[in-house]
């Protein structure tokens, strides 16, 4: 399974590139807002040195002839570069043309299994259905990606990857991974909770202390 960063913050997108457990980033424009970052095309441009997987940077625009320019224009900034596009009739139009062109498109707030047929059938890299958007309406998120899974893998022909998005915790992610998902977005604070186990810190405490007692350093042995 990929993990992508659900981040424009480059502080941490540095930070978890140097696990070297990062396949990729995905950004929206809340969280370029978050970010406070001025100059979008030059945020995107310095993710993309960061990390070799692919970046998803959104369009701003709704209507097809300007999602379009702005895709072109996204898509120029590096090779990593996925336009993400929303799950419109308009964006899935662009998807189409843009994906025809050989770039990477990312469909995001998809919501149902029928727009992820329509987005697979209109070449999408990725698809992107939001989970915890999908619990906070007390709607089952995790059976939304049970379902395009499954509907994927009876069509050896869809390249689309089905990519976890809005992940609010660390079941959200082992969840998907046991439906076989291909990747998931996940923001830097579940990534973290994902190392985090009480009976790990518990019993390194205990192995810390009693190699104490033996007195002896590896690194100072003959
Ligand atoms: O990038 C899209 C998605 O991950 C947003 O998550 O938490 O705002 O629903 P969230």
């Amino acid at each position: 399974m990929k993990f992508f960063v659900d981040t424009a913050d480059i502080a941490e997108i540095k930070d978890l590139a140097s696990t070297g457990l990062l396949d990729g980033v995905t950004t929206n424009p809340s969280l370029v807002a978050k970010s406070g970052a001025k100059n979008f095309i030059s945020l995107i441009e310095s993710i993309c040195e960061i990390v070799d997987g692919p970046v998803s940077a959104e369009v701003a625009a709704t209507d097809y002839a300007t999602m379009l320019k702005e895709g072109q224009r996204l898509a120029k900034i590096a090779n990593n570069v996925a336009v993400k596009v929303p799950l419109t009739e308009d964006g899935l139009k662009v998807c189409k043309a843009l994906s025809d062109d050989g770039t990477m498109v990312n469909v995001t707030l998809c919501f149902s299994p029928a727009q992820a047929i329509l987005a697979a059938k209109a070449g999408a890299t990725f698809i992107s259905p939001f989970v915890g958007r999908l619990d906070d309406i007390s709607m089952d998120g995790m059976q939304l990606i049970s379902d395009i899974v499954q509907i994927y893998e009876q069509y050896p022909a869809i390249t689309t990857e089905v990519l976890v998005a809005s992940i609010r915790h660390p079941i959200h992610l082992v969840e998907s991974a046991k439906m076989g998902a291909h990747v998931a977005t996940i923001p830097p604070k579940v990534i973290r909770q994902l190392y985090q186990h009480p009976l790990t810190d518990k019993g390194l405490a205990a192995f810390v202390e009693d190699w104490a007692k033996t007195g002896q350093s590896i690194l100072d042995a003959a």
